[in-house]
């Protein structure tokens, strides 16, 4: 079976997804699979890599690689410019995130060109890529949400009747971002100004949401080809002193950003609930195959739903593999099961 491991893209998630995909690439196993690396550079072009699994700074993104694309109804025939053909792959393991990756797009790519993917469909990767959108469904569907108001880029927005909505502090969002690129928390009217101007920066749809104040716990979710899903034990983000939230920084930057705590230490009930608002969150955005559901759970018991991720992080610090591993299954049979899902 030849696997197409794409990575890097167009979104701000760009060094992310390299960091994923250099675990994918240690962890898959290369007597199952064929591996075909193919590098999205930060204006969009798809370059075929050789087998490295890169360094520190993630999987390799080398311009020497063959230009390709995937040949519309081609069955995952992949052609250059200049009309050579390489061999074609059986399978596509989007490496991810964020728009062009992550949204739908790459995966609507897949279906035009008739091969098989790894992951989320074309809605259900749309829907959970949109904050907005994903929080009417998941509300739809009974789930608790952070409260939160939308903007769109020429709206009047007051801080007053904002602040007065939800109270302060507030979080300032792009819609369609991830990694907690361009979010904010906002104190006051100054702040309010510069965080929804730092948002709009990376994307026209703006969400302003309620802080919560509680612990953030995440499940992963892992459907098998016969659509039986697993739902790990919850494990929690535990965001280290001088950071406020778990931002960007925090996350990748910071070596002690944050600490992941695998299973999170909570009551089994609250573990219970979280698995089964999980299910629920991956069934109400009508998602296949992987996502990672990120709670908060407030001092109360309660939990709210803070996001889906279709494509969640691979990297080092991330919480998808190493939640299902306390579950049982090792990352590599995370990924077989994966594959084994696209392409039944
Ligand atoms: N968006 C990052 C990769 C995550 O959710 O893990
Ligand atoms: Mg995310």
């Amino acid at each position: 079976t030849r696997v197409a491991i794409l990575y890097g893209g167009r979104s701000a998630e760009h060094d992310v997804s390299r960091l994923s995909a250099a675990n994918v690439l240690k962890a898959i196993d290369r007597t199952r699979y064929e591996i075909v690396p193919i590098a999205i550079s930060r204006d969009g072009r798809w370059l075929l890599q050789g087998s490295s699994v890169g360094d520190a700074a993630g999987a390799p993104v080398s311009e020497d690689g063959l230009e390709v694309a995937l040949l519309p109804g081609g069955k995952g025939r992949l052609v250059s410019r200049d009309g050579t053909q390489a061999d074609p792959v059986d399978v596509v393991f989007p490496v991810l995130h964020g728009p062009f990756g992550e949204d739908g797009s790459v995966q609507g790519y897949a279906e035009v060109a008739d091969v098989a993917y790894v992951g989320c469909g074309i809605l259900a990767s749309a829907a959970a890529m949109d904050k907005d959108v994903a929080k009417r469904l998941m509300r739809e569907a009974g789930l608790a949400v952070a409260r939160s108001v939308t903007l769109h880029r020429n709206d009047v927005s007051s801080f007053q009747e904002i602040a007065g909505a939800l109270g302060l502090p507030f979080f300032a969002k792009p819609a369609r971002q991830g990694s907690s690129f361009g979010v904010s928390k906002v104190d006051d009217r100054d702040g309010f100004q510069q965080a929804i101007e730092t948002a709009f920066r990376y994307d026209g749809k703006v969400l302003i949401e309620e802080f919560v104040e509680g612990r953030e716990i995440e499940c992963s979710v892992l459907q098998r080809a016969d659509g039986t899903l697993t739902v790990s034990l919850p494990g929690e983000i535990i965001p280290a002193g001088k950071h406020g939230f778990y931002t960007y920084e925090a996350k990748y930057l910071d070596a002690d950003g944050a600490v992941v705590k695998v299973p999170a230490d909570v009551p089994a009930a609250v573990a219970d609930r979280a698995r089964d608002m999980a299910r629920q969150a991956f069934q109400a955005l009508g998602c296949e195959a992987m996502a990672r559901v990120d709670f908060f759970l407030r001092a109360d018991g309660s939990l709210l739903v803070n996001e889906v991720n279709t494509l969640p992080g691979f990297t080092d610090i991330s919480m998808y593999a190493k939640a299902l591993a306390a579950s049982g299954i090792g990352y590599s049979q995370t990924i077989d099961v994966l594959i084994e899902h696209a392409l039944a």
